[in-house]
């Protein structure tokens, strides 16, 4: 028994570049059509849209098969799609001319394509070669580094609407020969096209990538190019035991702009956390919240618009207080959310509070910071008060999930004593502080929260 009417598997397996395969042909924009298509006609009840690996027909792809029937489409382009819909999934007839309907081929095909795979494997693995995942992990860094660079030569704004090497590289006062190279490895890696000399920003580049466009991430994003300096430094910091001294960084950390992009980083992603901890945590019985290191402020925004009852005290550096000034103006909460600067790590934190957030806090200090700023959340909460901490939470082991352990070396390379931390830590160390209670809450996402309840 099928719980959907029709069950379509569009081919989606990336090979090398240069080897033919369905993404090669088009595959991914059969399958964003096939989508759009089937919602707007009020069929994702009876159709189920997945991806699969290989088939075994790559030189005939983009290929689909549309299951209980079991009809194999081949060379299936978007302007396909509204007709497959229309006749094959409402209407219960196969779209004859894109059909493969010789199944004795199709089965030779696949087998010796499965035969010829396996062979390549087997010579691959005799001969010793190094695995394409090694290989990929190694030159990684290539395409990041080019985007990077892009971003901070504001590479997409310069090419606007569109412009030549020349015209670019005079914008953003760069070769003009090497700026063509830079801009023909974005065209490669699917950032720009290329129209004889005129380079054009792909829509998803001059919607994310431009200054002044409505969802453009420029700032936020170049605090990743910032903390490329530090990474460069991880080898010596493994060595010595903690980030090595700034001036050897060469990262021009702490200077107004620097601090700006990494608000604005940060801010990328609370913005959208925010509403789902809100969410979690409940606005019940909330009055006032200490929001330690709020940066933007997301959290204590969020909390503000959850409830016009909620009071909020953001205490941060005194470099970030006007940062969050301007991101509190702007969300229009200022009169429920008090800025104070200061430190963290020696200011009293006041009392009677229903929630102190620590989000993306506790891995910038050691250990023993944070069992001192639990214990100072003890006093500070009022009774039945909660201590939340959101953050990339490591297994037991500490060998997972991938971007905790990676995050963790962030914290290597960009502070003194810095890490990622597992629950079962987070919860000794709440303990000791006197909590009554510790909990986690998972968010979507890659974050969680631990909360600590007090008597
Ligand atoms: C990783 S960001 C997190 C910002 C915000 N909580 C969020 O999740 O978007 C760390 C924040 O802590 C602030 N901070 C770092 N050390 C601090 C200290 N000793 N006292 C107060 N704030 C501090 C930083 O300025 C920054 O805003
Ligand atoms: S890559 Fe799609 S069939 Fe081989």
């Amino acid at each position: 028994m099928e719980p959907f009417r029709f069950h379509i598997f569009v081919c989606t397996q990336q090979k090398p570049e240069g080897v033919p395969c369905c993404p090669a042909s088009g595959s991914f924009a059969v399958l964003g059509a096939l989508d759009r298509e089937i919602q707007a006609r009020g069929l994702n009840h009876d159709v189920q849209l997945t991806t699969c690996g290989c088939m075994g027909l790559c030189d005939e792809g983009p290929v689909m098969v549309v299951y209980p029937e079991g009809v194999w489409y081949r060379r299936v382009q978007p302007s396909d799609v509204s007709e497959i819909v229309d006749t094959h999934l409402r209407g219960g007839k196969a779209v004859d001319r894109l059909v493969w309907t010789d199944a004795a081929a199709m089965k030779a095909m696949s087998v010796e394509h499965g035969e010829k795979f396996r062979a390549a494997m087997a010579a691959r693995e005799k001969a010793g070669t190094l695995p394409d995942r090694l290989d990929q992990m190694v030159r990684g860094y290539m395409p990041s580094r080019c985007l990077l660079t892009a971003l901070e030569l504001d590479i997409f704004t310069a090419v606007g609407d569109g412009a030549t090497a020349e015209q670019v590289g005079t914008r953003v006062h760069a070769n003009a020969r090497a700026a063509g190279m830079l801009l023909n490895a974005l065209v490669a890696l699917g950032l720009l096209a290329k129209s004889g000399d005129d380079y054009k920003n792909t829509a998803e580049s001059a919607r994310f990538l431009v200054q002044g466009s409505k969802d453009n991430h420029r700032e936020g994003l170049l605090h990743t190019a910032n903390i490329w300096h530090s990474w460069s430094t991880l080898t010596d910091a493994v060595r010595s035991g903690t980030r090595i001294p700034a001036d050897l960084r060469n990262d021009a950390r702490d200077g107004s702009e620097w601090t700006r992009n990494f608000i604005a980083g940060m801010q990328r992603h609370a913005k959208d956390r925010a509403p789902l901890v809100v969410k979690a945590l409940g606005t019940a019985g909330v009055r006032r919240i200490l929001d330690l290191g709020g940066g933007s402020g997301a959290y204590s925004i969020a909390f503000a618009k959850a409830c016009p009852d909620v009071q909020c005290e953001i205490l941060d550096i005194p470099e970030v207080v006007p940062l969050t000034a301007e991101y509190v103006s702007q969300a229009g909460v200022a009169a429920q959310v008090k800025l104070r600067p200061g430190d963290m790590l020696q200011d009293d934190f006041g009392s009677g509070y229903d929630i102190i957030m620590l989000n993306a806090i506790c891995h910038m200090f050691s250990e023993e910071q944070n069992r001192e700023i639990f214990r100072r959340a003890t006093r500070a909460l009022a009774p039945k008060g909660r201590l939340v901490v959101q953050d990339f939470i490591l297994n037991a082991d500490k060998t997972g999930p991938q971007q905790a352990a990676l995050f963790s070396l962030n914290m290597l390379v960009n502070t003194d004593a810095g890490a990622s931390y597992s629950e079962v830590e987070y919860t000794r160390w709440m303990k000791a502080a006197g909590f009554a209670e510790v909990s986690r809450v998972n968010l979507p996402g890659p974050s969680s929260l631990i909360v600590g309840l007090v008597k």
